[in-house]
């Protein structure tokens, strides 16, 4: 029995993990969310009923599920106080759910400040952020000058800090960037007003998760972002600044590696990025802007279209070996449905080599050319299928071919946005 599953992305994220973590929290006592920030938005289509969620973990809609932002998130407080109150106002209970941990970066609005005033900087190199101040919470998390949940709660000394980060950061917002100072004062008064609200919230995440642990109680670990996007990892310098592959549910929500049993990785049946960087199976013909419209592809968080391009299998065994997945969830079959012909990237060629894995270094991504075996599409309909036998031939093929080329079985296929579209093949919890 898997008591405790990972959730995350194996590509440049939205991949539909938030769908699946809904799905699968209906047999769950918990989910943690353990990185990332309100970068994130993962979306859950219940009867019609659409909700997307940034910072709160996508089992808030089971009614007895405990939600739990682990210490390795990105924490804007205000961020979190919004989106509790919009759950709230459609009849949905969180602040009695919700569990934070102590330990968590907060995001002030330097932050924010820095963020957006970096991208305009850069100019054709910006990374197209969310300009939600992740990466600079981050940076004086690293710095060790940035203020935790706990800071927040205990008002002692909190002036004293500010003044000494904003002493650091007002240099750069009026030397670098020509903006006005920020107010220790209030800094200090909205940092304590959102400490105040969030005071019952702040509790011992990793104590808890190991009571429900030995308990034999069921929790999930819900990724944000997606594996190509990990600080390390990733498509470097063009990521996010947090580790969204395996590792960070460890350092990120307080869990020894012992207490991980099954690791699902979310796959589209094709590939899509928003914001800038490489991205060698991207289209720019009909097929691409084919994949965009009948996938809806526009950003959960910032409304930007989302680059779509061919499944890549090169970068996916990479990432199924690097996170340890033990099955595929795979999401958007429907979206190929009428497609002639479907193609899949198997190996890159670089200078006229031929590449078998992504390369190491950052800077070859952007000179690679994807290598394409090509198969049948399919006519008929996936949409909303919810047994392997109703999947038209050609989609079975697909989901085989993808196994086999990646490295892992698939496990569940997501065959629309709606909670119930779905076949699961081998459900998680019983493996
Ligand atoms: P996340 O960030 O990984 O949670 O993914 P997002 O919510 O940002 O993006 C996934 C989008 O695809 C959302 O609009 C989902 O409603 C939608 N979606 C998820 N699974 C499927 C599927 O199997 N088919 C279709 N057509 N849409 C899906
Ligand atoms: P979910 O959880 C897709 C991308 C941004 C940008 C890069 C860095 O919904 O899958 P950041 O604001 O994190 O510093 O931006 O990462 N990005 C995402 N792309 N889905 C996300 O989250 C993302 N979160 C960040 O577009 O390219
Ligand atoms: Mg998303």
């Amino acid at each position: 029995m898997n008591n405790s599953i990972v959730v995350l992305g194996t590509q440049w994220g939205d991949e539909g993990k938030g769908k699946i973590v809904d799905l699968l929290s209906q047999e769950a006592d918990a989910v943690v969310r353990f990185q990332g920030g309100h970068n994130a938005g993962h979306t859950l289509v219940i009867d019609g009923q659409k909700t997307v969620l940034h910072l709160i973990p996508s089992g808030i809609l089971q009614p007895d599920v405990e939600c739990f932002i682990g210490n390795g998130v990105v924490l804007s407080l205000k961020a979190l106080r919004n989106e509790i109150e919009k759950l709230e106002a459609k009849g949905v209970e969180v602040r009695s759910r919700i569990r934070i941990s102590p330990a968590c970066a907060i995001i002030m609005p330097w932050h924010e400040m820095l963020d957006r005033a970096r991208e305009e900087a850069r100019g054709d190199r910006a990374i197209g952020t969310t300009c939600r101040g992740i990466g600079p919470a981050y940076e004086d998390k690293v710095a060790r000058r940035g203020l935790r949940t706990s800071d927040l709660i205990d008002p002692e000394n909190l002036g004293e800090k500010i003044e000494h980060i904003l002493d650091f950061h007002n240099f750069v917002l009026t030397e670098r960037f020509g903006m006005e100072p920020l107010s220790i004062e209030a800094m200090v008064a909205e940092a304590l007003e959102l400490g105040a609200y969030f005071a019952d919230q702040v509790a011992d995440v990793s104590g808890r998760l190991y009571e429900l642990r030995d308990a034999g109680k069921r929790v999930m670990f819900e990724g944000a972002q997606g594996s190509l996007l990990d600080i390390d990892h990733g498509t470097y310098p063009y990521v996010t600044s947090s580790n969204t592959t395996i590792g960070g549910v460890c350092t990120g929500a307080g869990i020894g590696p012992d207490a991980i049993d099954y690791v699902l990785g979310i796959t589209k049946a094709y590939v899509t990025r928003v914001g800038g960087g490489p991205f060698p199976t991207e289209l720019f013909d009909q097929n691409g802007e084919r994949l965009a419209r009948r996938g809806a592809e526009f950003g959960a968080t910032t409304g930007r279209p989302r680059r779509c391009g061919w499944l890549d299998a090169v970068a996916l065994r990479r990432m199924v070996r690097l996170n340890g997945v033990s099955g595929f969830c795979v999401t958007k079959l429907d979206v190929l449905d009428g497609f002639e012909e479907i193609k899949i990237c198997t190996a890159y060629r670089l200078n006229g080599e031929l590449l078998d894995a992504p390369p190491l270094d950052s800077h070859s991504w952007g000179d690679l050319e994807p290598v394409y075996e090509s198969f049948p599409g399919w006519s008929e309909s996936s949409r909303g299928v919810t047994s392997l036998d109703k999947l038209p031939q050609n989609a079975r093929n697909y989901l085989k071919t993808m196994e086999k080329m990646c490295g892992a079985p698939v496990h569940i296929v997501s065959t629309g946005p709606e909670r119930s579209e779905n076949i699961i093949i081998q459900y998680p919890y019983d493996l």
